[in-house]
């Protein structure tokens, strides 16, 4: 699939691109300097290419507080003078940190969708400010937008946004693409305000899913809890038709007809650039340093942000079992553990870093010998270089989320396997596991046993068996890449006519089917 150079949509006006995060993370230093960081995380590691490659605008919030908007931006148009995309910040307060960020998205909607019920805290003061910063968004995106933009929203920090955009009168065609899982009904049922996020979601034109999952469960959500809900049409994307009433200016109430689209656009990466970077002579010369200090052994590799989504404990756990299991592993294996600091002020997340690093000294307390030491615990971001470097000498990817919206390292380590000789171990449970579960070793992270066992069929599997799965795998994922799915999903958004879009594979656990008596 090629990709779309064209600044504009195929709409006629400009992509206003929305999300929680700008690509960059701002720090003051002193009165007039600051320091500037990549933004982590798929969503903005996925968008970038996008907006280069179209142009438009990023609309976000820099990641600082308390500033004056006029002081940085300046240095935001520095960091985008050669981009081709500009961005436009929205700023926050600590109070709207606190309560909108780390409060509503990340202790209540972000725990709720990944099924982790038990770790939300339903604070009504968290809503209030959520509904407040969505405004502040909308009113940024009123002065910057023109009528025919197509305003493309991000994920579940925005999901008022629609609905406060037309209270304000904007037209513009609106879209929403939810990177992370959406809940079943009995999960989302659990929300105070589910009616209200609901209603809102519909305000947009086009909602997009990463996997037929999430969106059968929006359905099922939609349909339970509003009312003269239809929903038309079979496979990537659907038609969804409703009745709306309003109020005039008599106060009598009319009902309208309403018509949205729902579709499953699973994100990708940029396949090509990582492929291509993962072989440059750089990548090759700093994953040779790996190769050497290994001295043979195969090199086990995890990479996530910290984040109790992710199972890091269920996994160290599991290659615990692997090394007590299967002691033909001792000294053959080292398991390289990456893991990427975030969002540091919630007290889940610290006590999550005090866990994994409890358990990886007693493993390594467990197993370490002179010349070996089984585990490598690395916790700070990395550039991309470095990463590439872990990727291509990585014998096997431990990707074993609890849960997550799609999982970009999984698709990112498979880029960067150019030799084709690497082994992807993947979480039935990541939305990745639809595309990729005919390469990849599928695992239910909860199972420590089986975990284990698929450790060790992995590192024993010979060089064909893994390069006839290697090429399986950098095929789906270069035939899906980050180009494809922002043409299908601007296409779904844009077209009149639905074009042919390809059949979705969804992953089913294997059930072993027990006859009874
Ligand atoms: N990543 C990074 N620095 C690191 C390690 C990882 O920027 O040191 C990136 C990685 O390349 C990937 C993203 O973080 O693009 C993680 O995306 P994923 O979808 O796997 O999970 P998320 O963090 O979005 O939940
Ligand atoms: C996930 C979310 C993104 C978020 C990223 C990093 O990928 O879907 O919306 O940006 O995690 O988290 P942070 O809280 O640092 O933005």
């Amino acid at each position: 699939m090629s990709a779309d150079t064209s600044s504009t949509t195929s709409g006629g006006g400009r992509l206003v691109v929305v999300s929680n995060r700008l690509p960059f993370i701002l720090k003051r230093l002193d009165h007039r300097q600051w320091n500037v960081e990549p933004g982590s995380g798929g969503l903005v590691n996925a968008l970038l290419p996008v907006l280069r490659n179209r142009g438009g605008i990023w609309v976000g919030w820099p990641g600082t507080v308390d500033e004056d908007i006029s002081e940085l931006e300046t240095t935001l148009a520095e960091l985008t003078r050669d981009a081709g995309y500009s961005l436009g910040p929205v700023m926050l307060t600590t109070d709207e940190r606190d309560k909108f960020y780390n409060g509503f998205s990340n202790e209540i909607i972000w725990p709720l969708f990944h099924d982790l019920q038990t770790n939300c805290n339903f604070d009504p003061a968290f809503w209030q400010v959520y509904q407040q910063v969505n405004l502040k968004f909308a009113r940024v995106l009123q002065k910057c937008s023109e009528p025919d933009d197509f305003i493309w929203v991000h994920d579940y920090h925005l999901m008022e946004v629609a609905r406060e955009l037309r209270r304000l009168g904007v037209c513009s065609r609106l879209g929403f693409f939810l990177h992370i899982p959406f809940p079943s009904l009995d999960i989302f049922l659990k929300l105070p305000w589910r009616f209200e996020v609901l209603r809102s979601l519909l305000e947009f034109d086009l909602l997009g899913f990463q996997t037929l999952h999430d969106r059968r469960n929006f359905v099922q959500c939609v349909r339970t809890l509003l009312k003269g809900i239809w929903v038309q049409g079979k496979g990537q994307v659907l038609t969804m038709r409703f009745e709306v009433p309003t109020v005039a200016a008599d106060q009598s109430v009319a009902v309208k007809d309403r018509e949205i689209r729902i579709g499953v656009f699973p994100i990708g990466i940029d396949y090509k650039t990582y492929a291509e970077r993962a072989a440059s002579d750089e990548v090759q010369q700093r994953a040779q340093y790996f190769y050497d200090n290994l001295r043979g052994r195969q090199l086990i590799l995890g990479v996530d942000r910290l984040d109790y989504t992710k199972g890091i404990p269920n996994r160290l756990a599991a290659f615990r079992h692997a090394l007590r299991r299967y002691p033909d592993m001792h000294h053959k294996v080292t398991l390289i553990q990456l893991v990427v600091p975030s969002r540091t002020d919630i007290l889940e997340y610290h006590n999550l870093r005090l866990e994994i690093e409890h358990l990886v000294s007693e493993i390594n307390g467990e197993f370490t010998e002179s010349g070996w030491v089984p585990i490598h615990y690395i916790f700070r971001n990395h550039e991309l270089p470095e990463l590439l470097a872990y990727y291509r000498a990585a014998d096997i990817a431990l990707v074993t989320p609890l849960k997550d919206g799609m999982n970009l390292v999984a698709k990112e380590y498979c880029a960067a396997k150019v030799k084709k000789d690497g082994v992807l171990i993947l979480s039935e449970f990541a939305g990745a596991a639809g595309q990729l579960q005919k390469g990849a070793l599928l695992v239910n992270p909860h199972d420590i046993e089986g975990v284990a066992d698929r450790i060790h069929e992995a590192f024993t599997m010979g060089p064909d068996e893994r390069r006839r799965r290697m090429k399986r795998l950098r095929r789906a994922i270069r035939d899906s890449d980050i180009f494809w799915w922002v043409d299908s999903y601007l296409g779904a958004a844009i077209e009149k006519e639905l074009s042919d879009f390809p059949i979705l594979e969804e992953y089913i656990p294997h059930t072993e089917r027990v006859l009874v008596d």
